[in-house]
């Protein structure tokens, strides 16, 4: 979708819909254009439309406008108005118009005039609604809104605000497109590949292969990857945009995981190609940050990998060596994310990073805990964590902080090597992000569990059932405040 500032009548926009905003019981934003549009609206918010929040409402315009089309559009009540809510609106209005095959579309932002909030959170809306994933489809009868126009007086921050929401939209497409992918076309080597795809000036990316993986001395991540065929990577992509030390953002890159011996009951298991949700995550991050020349300097770190259950398959009991020197002992081999990732940590330290921050779909006990609505988020850093509360807040993918008590150290004894992978059932999204902080010790770190977040289930206002995209714009925005 093409977006243009344009500065004109709403009535002299030639579109085949016009967009007008009302919140309730406020007064009419829109007296200045034509008296027959003032006619219209008054007679339609008399009945047909009650400007509640996501309420649309197509109406053919008056024959002496130039829009062909009226879409009425409910924000609520004023005083309740959010820039989730604004969200929420333009992702409800343009799939709807999408869905009506409307191709040209213009936007009224004179009600923004009577709010706190930015037209801007509209388009966001709109530029995340409008996300659809049909590769697979061989009838992809895609329908696509071609061009907005927003009607407003142009300047060098709203062009730049909105060209920022393009840049990270198209970052979450691009972790949504991956997550959707199948896992038999997204292995780790596809997701390498993926990575590879992000090269440009200031974005390097290197693919540790098997081998250099052993050199390193990665047991653990390694160990998950005994049970496939296919070969396991571990992908650094690096963007400086500054000097300063970087930060490290690991995502959780299992591109399948069956549960491996310790196999996960069929029922949904298919659903388990998202357990790299986090990698697309911090890829997405990475992407976005390069395009928009953030001042970072960013490393990403994805131990990729399949989880199977084949004739070399890790074994309940095992005791393996990670990078960091510590044995763990394999209770359970689903809990495979934790030995990924603790390998990716204690390489991370390497760098002398200012934060180390995790993002995986690490424990069913996360969704379980929250649903869909809020992610996990564990660490040691009270600085971080509070900057990321306020990060979830502002992009609405939010995020709760649970505690990581010493007591948790205890579910995590061996009898056999210096620590469990898994507790017993109780406490277990404690106890998997207490395994990692044993890994991170004193380096600043965050521990974010996407399990619960990074699929949706049912079709939301401004995110389509599937990949959630969960993430990108939340460690985006983190970013920003600890720059
Ligand atoms: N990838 C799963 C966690 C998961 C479950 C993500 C459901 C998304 C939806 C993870 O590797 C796993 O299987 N964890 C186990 C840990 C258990 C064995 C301690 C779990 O949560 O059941
Ligand atoms: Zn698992
Ligand atoms: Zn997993």
């Amino acid at each position: 979708m093409h977006i243009a500032i344009k500065n004109v009548k709403e009535a002299d926009c030639a579109c085949e819909v016009l967009i007008l905003p009302f919140v309730e019981e406020a007064s009419n934003p829109y007296v200045r254009l034509k008296p027959s549009v003032s006619k219209l609206i008054g007679k339609i918010r008399k009945k047909e439309f009650k400007s509640n929040l996501n309420e649309v409402l197509l109406v053919p315009a008056p024959d002496d406008i130039r829009p062909e089309r009226i879409l009425f559009l409910g924000l609520g009540k004023k005083d309740a108005v959010t820039a989730e809510k604004i969200r929420q609106t333009g992702g409800k209005a343009f799939s709807y118009l999408r869905d009506m095959e409307m191709k040209k579309t213009a936007l009224s932002t004179l009600v923004f005039g009577q709010l706190k909030q930015s037209p801007v959170h509209l388009i966001e809306g709109a530029l995340l609604g409008l996300y659809t994933y049909k590769k697979y489809k061989k009838e992809n009868n895609a329908k696509t809104i071609s061009s907005l126009a927003l009607i407003t007086i142009p300047s060098k921050d709203l062009s730049l605000s909105i060209r920022k929401m393009e840049v990270i939209a198209s970052s979450v497409a691009f972790a949504k497109d991956l997550v959707n992918a199948p896992a038999n076309d997204m292995t780790p080597t596809d997701l390498a590949d993926a990575a590879c795809s992000l090269k440009r000036k200031n974005l390097s990316v290197k693919v540790f292969e098997k081998k250099d993986i052993q050199k390193i001395g990665m047991g653990a991540f390694l160990a998950v990857s005994h049970g496939s065929k296919e070969l396991p990577k571990f992908i650094v992509a690096e963007y400086r945009g500054s000097r300063k030390p970087p930060v490290v953002l690991i995502g959780k890159s299992i591109t399948f995981d069956s549960g491996g011996l310790s196999l996960k009951p069929s029922d949904g298991m298919e659903k388990m190609k998202y357990d790299m949700a986090g990698g697309a995550a911090v890829l997405g991050v990475i992407k976005a940050a390069a395009e928009l020349k953030l001042p970072v300097h960013l490393i990403c770190l994805l131990p990729a990998t399949e989880n199977l259950p084949g004739g070399s398959a890790i074994k309940p009991g095992d005791v393996v060596r990670s990078i960091s020197g510590k044995t763990i002992e394999i209770a359970n081999t689903d809990a495979e994310g934790r030995l990924a990732v603790a390998d990716a940590i204690e390489y991370a330290k390497r760098f002398k990073p200012r934060a180390i921050i995790d993002i995986a779909t690490l424990t069913g006990a996360c969704a379980f805990a929250f649903g869909g609505e809020v992610a996990a988020m564990m660490g040691n850093d009270r600085k971080l964590l509070d900057e990321f509360r306020k990060a979830g807040e502002e992009t609405y993918e939010r995020v709760w902080e649970l505690p990581l008590f010493d007591e948790y150290k205890e579910y995590l004894k061996s009898d056999i090597a210096d620590i469990r992978n898994i507790g017993n059932r109780i406490g277990s999204l404690m106890a998997s992000a207490y395994f990692l902080y044993e890994f991170a010790g004193q380096s600043p770190w965050v521990h974010i569990d996407i399990a619960g977040t990074a699929w949706v289930e049912k079709d939301r206002p401004y995110v389509p059932k599937g990949a959630s995209g969960i993430g990108v714009r939340l460690i985006l925005n983190l970013i920003e405040r600890v720059q």
